[in-house]
């Protein structure tokens, strides 16, 4: 296929919080092009249910939230990282309600709620359940005051392009055409990766394509054995993993087992509201101990009216299972929910590749450690957003960064017969998930993770095979991006955060220190 040429000033690759804000950065730089997927809506900020973090209520102080955020990051947080996220957080959030966000509010003041882990009610919220969607609303409209800033909705990122060790730009399939996209400066900005296991409350977006590009590209990928699961989400046969909301246990729900035991106290001095990780365990071992598949959460003891007007969506969601959640114990199971580690960035979302950037999911900037504090997620794409675009703003103005020069890149699609069918794609993303979930999923072994490696190695010809479609580059993309999570989960013989080793309990050697991968390279401590 020949591509078609673009330029650009400023290439956007992810539409969510982090793409968003990084684009509204730049607007006045230069142009902009922010590409999507898919439909704009569809990413894993658009999902986001619980809130936003934020030290801002008057009983809450910056200090603490760091306090908690590093606490919950189990010893691995970049301090300098989480000081700037506290930090920035709040004069973000009150620009972005001055640009429209509308949070929920208790007569004239914000409404903050309680989430996991932290030790005052901080998080914002908005129609209840509702927050990544008003947040997204309010960034997609700023975004749409500015004429520098084009979209491409359903244009999917096969790969950088590289000139000399430098990110020049982007191949994009969008549709049946394909677009070399050159620019001074590329962000990525391409969310998570939690489609790779089965149980997941990720869209169907988030499959680790930005980590898979950056990785093929040459770049440093970081922590990628840091895998967080969230503790609660709807286990009922045929229903997809749908996420049921941290804060409804910052309201007061608890969490019993399967013989309607509560339990989380006889695990955590924080019961239910304990870090995530701690959670998820201890949810597993009651399933475990019950040989059952779920444990539930109890609402039942709140007030009908509150739930109805505090979570409506989900309670909307379970009363086509036949739950209502005002009368109903809610079976829940965890799932895979955010990756901590990516592509590695320093403070201004600078990737090891010259040109490239990256902020949001898709990045590592150590800021959560090996365990992300609840709600602190979509804080880190506005700070971290922001921030990334000023850099590659500087970037392009103090190195005087022109465009390249235009010739043509090898783009990994083929005209030829397809060398596998549509059927064998399927079948191959099905397994791996099921594999990544078995072997690679909360609690791990030396033995699990030989197994998943020993599947993996065989699919590997897959990485190297040119596809003609996105279903195919995606599995690609996945398939790299489990073994990023496999080999750093094999090479970290210790526990800490999300990452648990049955066979290693202990925090075993080097543990403060970070994993680092590169490109035909083995894994290995960072310095
Ligand atoms: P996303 O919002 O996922 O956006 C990724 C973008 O990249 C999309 O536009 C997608 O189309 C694009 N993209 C991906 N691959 C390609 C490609 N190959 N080519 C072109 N474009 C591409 N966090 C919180 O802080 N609070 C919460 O309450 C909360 N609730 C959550 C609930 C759910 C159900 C989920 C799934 C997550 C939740 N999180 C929450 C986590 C948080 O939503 C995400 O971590 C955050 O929104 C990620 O933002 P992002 O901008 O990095 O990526
Ligand atoms: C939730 O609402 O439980 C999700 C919050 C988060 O992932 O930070």
């Amino acid at each position: 296929m020949k591509p078609s040429v673009k330029t650009v000033d400023f290439l956007v690759i992810g539409g969510g919080v982090a793409g968003l804000r990084a684009a509204i950065e730049l607007a006045a730089k230069g142009s902009v092009l922010v590409l999507t997927k898919d439909k704009p809506t569809e990413s894993s900020t658009g999902y986001a249910q619980g809130g936003i973090a934020v030290a801002l209520s008057d009983e809450d102080e910056v200090s603490i939230h760091y306090e908690d955020t590093i606490k919950a990051g189990d010893g691995l947080c970049r301090e300098d990282a989480v000081k700037i996220l506290v930090e920035e957080g709040p004069p973000l959030i009150l620009e972005l309600i001055s640009w429209g966000a509308e949070f929920d509010k208790e007569g004239s003041k914000l409404s903050f709620t309680m989430e996991g882990a932290h030790s005052r009610k901080r998080i914002l919220h908005s129609r209840g359940d509702a927050t990544g969607k008003e947040i997204e609303r309010a960034l997609i409209n700023k975004v749409r005051s500015f004429p520098s800033i084009a979209k491409f909705d359903f244009a999917f990122t096969l790969d950088l392009i590289m000139d000399n060790n430098k990110c020049v730009g982007a191949t994009v399939l969008r549709g049946d055409s394909v677009i070399n996209i050159f620019a001074k400066a590329v962000i990525l900005a391409t969310g998570g990766a939690g489609q790779i296991f089965s149980r997941t409350t990720n869209p169907m977006i988030a499959t680790g394509d930005g980590i898979a590009i950056a990785y093929r590209a040459g770049a440093l990928i970081s922590d990628a054995e840091f895998m967080q699961f969230h503790p609660t989400t709807l286990y009922f046969p045929a229903a997809p993993p749908f996420l049921l909301s941290e804060a409804m246990r910052g309201e007061g729900a608890v969490l019993k087992n399967i013989h309607g035991k509560r339990f989380m106290p006889e695990y955590h001095e924080m019961s239910e509201l304990a870090p995530r990780d701690a959670v998820t365990r201890a949810i597993l071992s009651e399933m475990v101990q019950t040989n059952s598949r779920h444990v539930y959460l109890d609402l039942t003891h709140l007030d009908k009216e509150f739930i109805k007007k505090r979570f409506p969506l989900i309670y909307a969601t379970c009363l086509q299972y036949n739950i209502d959640i005002t009368e109903d114990l809610i079976p829940v199971s965890p799932a895979a929910h955010y990756i901590m580690g990516g592509v590695y960035t320093n403070l201004d979302g600078e990737t090891s590749i010259k040109g490239l950037f990256a902020a949001g999911e898709v990045a590592s900037t150590g800021v959560h450690g090996a365990n992300r504090l609840a709600s602190n997620s979509l804080l880190e794409g506005l700070v971290y957003g922001a921030r990334t675009g000023k850099q590659a703003a500087r970037y392009v103005d103090e190195e005087k960064i022109g465009l390249a020069e235009i010739k043509s890149y090898p783009t990994g699609l083929t005209d030829k017969e397809p060398s596998m069918s549509a059927l064998d794609i399927e079948k191959t993303r099905s397994t791996l998930r099921q594999v990544m979930w078995n072997k690679v999923g909360i609690i791990r072994c030396e033995e699990s993770l030989s197994i998943a490696k020993k599947w993996l190695g065989k699919k590997h010809f897959i990485i190297e095979t040119p596809f003609q479609n996105r279903r195919g580059f995606e599995l690609k993309n996945m398939l790299t991006v489990a073994q990023l999570i496999t080999d750093s989960a094999l090479f970290r013989k210790g526990s800490v955060g999300a990452h648990f080793r049955s066979d290693h309990k202990g925090r075993g050697d080097n543990w403060q220190k970070h994993t680092a991968c590169k490109k035909d390279q083995p894994v290995t401590w960072m310095d």
